[in-house]
């Protein structure tokens, strides 16, 4: 039986938008789950006859309350899978420890961790950044590594170009990472994922 995905993302959706499109997941996304109001991506899994659901942040005093809110939503739509697609909230270590989540990263881990990760590439200024796909952890961005694809940085790159070029890829290779975990073919082994045949 195909797994069952959540998908959760904060902003205009291009990633989410490429696993809906997908059609060779080998699972299904059985719900959008949003913590903005009036996020773009809403719109997409409507067009796309999946259920959004919307926990602001902003509708709740502290955090604790909203993640009760939101580990509650997720937690109803009994996901074998979460997958973070520009989720740019933290999660508390009982929510990572709940659940298999994937998060798609604008950087090659360990380098440039954190939410602003294309402006720090190019402040340092590497010549090679890329994309990484990961299983989260407690700490942000330091978990087990699914796949990496890197991209060389042009003299004249500003912090737009270069994100437009790395979603490109995450387009690809989100969706791909997915397909594995759902073809049950990821085997995490301590810090290492191998990837079964
Ligand atoms: C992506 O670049 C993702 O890696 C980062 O936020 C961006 C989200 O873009 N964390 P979108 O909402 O999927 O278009």
């Amino acid at each position: 039986m195909g797994k069952r995905l959540v998908v959760l993302a904060s902003g205009a959706g291009s990633n989410a938008q490429a696993l809906l499109d997908r059609r060779d997941l080998g699972g299904d996304v059985v719900a959008v789950v949003t913590d903005v109001a009036g996020a773009g991506v809403i719109d997409r899994a409507r067009a796309a006859d999946v259920e959004a659901v919307c926990v602001d942040r902003g509708d709740f005093e502290d955090r604790t309350g909203w993640e009760a809110a939101l580990t509650e939503s997720v937690a109803a739509r009994d996901p074998d899978l979460v997958v973070l697609a520009g989720f740019m909230r933290i999660l508390s270590d009982a929510f990572v420890r709940r659940w298999p989540i994937l998060n798609v990263h604008p950087s090659l881990l360990p380098a440039f961790p954190g939410a602003h990760a294309v402006r720090d590439a190019l402040a340092h200024g590497v010549k090679v950044t890329g994309v990484t796909v990961h299983f989260v952890v407690e700490e942000v961005d330091a978990g087990p590594i699914v796949a990496q694809v890197a991209l060389g940085i042009e003299a004249d790159d500003t912090p737009e170009t270069l994100h437009e070029r790395l979603k490109t890829i995450e387009h690809r290779l989100l969706p791909e990472s997915v397909a594995l975990f759902c073809a049950d073919r990821l085997r995490v082994e301590g810090r290492s994922v191998r990837i079964l045949p």
